[in-house]
């Protein structure tokens, strides 16, 4: 037996997904996938032998079969050599904490993505998943009180820990810990929906580390107006006026903003291998000969706003006949958290509308909607690589990678059409043709526009996203946020 309190792990990673996940084949044995990622590829920067530990969660059947086979760590074979240690937390807490807070209620507080109305209603049922999350978010402090050496950097993500920090802090106060968030923060407005115990509860969680890190200046700045707003808390400002800190009951909490990039040379190099090709060969075949595309790559995600896209790409066509037959829109929607109704209901929809414009505009040798919801991430490159169009219209996003993506790997250079509520905008903002995402009519307008736009100031425009979408590689977003907890 391994001792249970090791402590020797100089770097932690805490987050729910981690970089493996485990199947349970029919006849019980276990088979591994590797995941992708800004984390994995971030992690990677610091190497195998640096000691560095990675908590994550057991998510399913296999990886609580894989956890509890594996112990303390998982078998380093199945994790490109990393520690990584998996929480088999129960089956039903795991539910009510994921699906039930993380993914039904923070997510949809910071994506502005309740019809008020009607939702949310905050009843005995949420109280029992609010001390889910509670227990979940106590597992992973005790694992990482349990990993990191003395005066350790601890790195939590993302909305399912936000408890962490605080936790950990009251079980190890030497170390040194950081909270990012991969999602957009809600303004005080908003996000004063939560019960109000709730609400200081989450912000006094994330205040527990000595910084939390945002993926824009707007997250950033949103956070600290609700620790002010809900808490009272004094925020310390910048000479520009920016939030720099957020200081309560004594203490002080460092924010700070890396806007991830993308992945360049792991993209270039994964764009060109001999699947892609074949899938680029397929696709073109599937848009036929001398037609345009308009392009769009999501998580069947609620925030990724792919019904008024169609919409919007309906209205391209009721408009501009001059496109039928010459434009077909690309569509990759994947799955994404079946286990909620909604998601489900919202998949449906996306296969609805796309269909009706098919019915609608189609001709026998023209489907103006080509929807592929099987997730495949090299006909996603395959696609990235030919789109004469990106279309990125999230209602609301933290920072959406597949608007840097895209023009990273086009061939030809791509025209971006981009939500100005992702995160991204304010990074590609000046080169994309940005737009509201909710109204339809201005992004089939944008659409048409993108679609006009001359090939060589396309291609300039493409280049110049390209670079801007690469400013903060990975590798360097993850040793930026070590660096700072490490100055500190
Ligand atoms: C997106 C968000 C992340 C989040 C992840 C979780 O990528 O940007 O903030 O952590 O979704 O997705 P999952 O499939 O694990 O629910």
């Amino acid at each position: 037996m391994v001792a249970e309190h090791v402590q020797n792990a100089p770097i932690v990673v805490a987050s729910n997904r981690g970089p493996v996940s485990y199947r349970v084949a029919e006849d019980g044995t276990l088979t591994s996938g590797r995941g992708g990622g800004g984390l994995v590829s971030g992690l990677s920067a610091i190497g195998t032998d640096s000691g560095a530990v990675w908590v994550c969660a057991a998510l399913g059947e296999g990886d609580r079969l894989a956890a509890r086979r594996a112990g303390r760590r998982l078998d380093p074979a199945d994790t490109g050599g990393y520690g990584v240690r998996m929480l088999d937390v129960p089956a039903e807490t795991f539910a009510a904490a994921y699906n039930g807070i993380a993914n039904s209620v923070l997510w949809f507080v910071h994506h502005l993505l309740y019809q008020t109305p009607l939702e949310p209603v905050f009843d005995a049922g949420f109280r029992e998943q609010w001390a889910a999350y509670e227990t979940y978010n106590a597992a992973f402090a005790d694992a990482l009180a349990e990993e990191a050496a003395e005066g350790a950097v601890v790195l939590v993500q993302d909305y399912h820990l936000t408890l962490v920090p605080a936790l950990l802090r009251e079980r190890r106060p030497d170390l040194r810990i950081g909270h990012f968030s991969h999602t957009p923060w809600a303004p005080p407005e908003y996000y004063r929906l939560l019960p109000d115990d709730v609400a200081a509860q989450v912000l006094r969680g994330v205040l527990g580390g000595d910084r939390a890190a945002f993926l824009t200046r707007r997250w950033a700045d949103a956070f600290a107006a609700c620790c002010a707003d809900v808490l009272g808390a004094e925020i310390v400002r910048a000479d520009d006026g920016t939030a720099a800190a957020v200081r309560l009951d004594g203490r002080t909490t460092l924010l700070g903003v890396h806007g991830l990039g993308a992945d360049a040379a792991f993209l270039r190099e994964r764009a060109h291998r001999p699947d892609v090709e074949e899938r680029m060969a397929a696709l073109r075949e599937q848009v036929g000969p001398g037609r345009r595309t308009i392009v769009r790559v999501d998580r069947t995600e609620l925030s990724k706003n792919i019904v008024r896209g169609l919409h919007a790409f309906r209205r391209l066509l009721e408009d501009h006949p001059q496109w039928h037959e010459r434009v077909v829109h690309i569509a990759f929607a994947y799955p994404s958290r079946q286990d909620l109704a909604v998601y489900r209901d919202y998949t449906a929809e996306v296969e609805r509308v796309a269909e009706r414009i098919n019915e609608e505009f189609g001709t026998p040798g023209w489907r103006p909607v080509a929807l592929h919801v099987k997730d495949d991430f090299a006909r996603s490159l395959a696609a990235y690589r030919m789109a004469d169009v990106a279309l990125v219209n999230p209602i609301r996003d933290g920072m959406n990678l597949v608007a840097k993506e895209v023009p990273v790997v086009s061939d030809d250079g791509c025209a971006l059409v981009l939500s100005r509520e992702a995160g991204a905008a304010a990074e590609l903002g000046a080169d994309a043709i940005v737009v509201n995402p909710y109204d339809v009519e201005a992004t089939a307008r944008a659409l048409h526009e993108a679609l006009l736009m001359d090939p060589g100031q396309r291609a300039d425009r493409s280049k110049r996203l390209a670079a801007a979408a690469t400013a903060l590689p990975p590798a360097r977003w993850f040793v930026e946020q070590l660096d700072a907890l490490r100055a500190l």
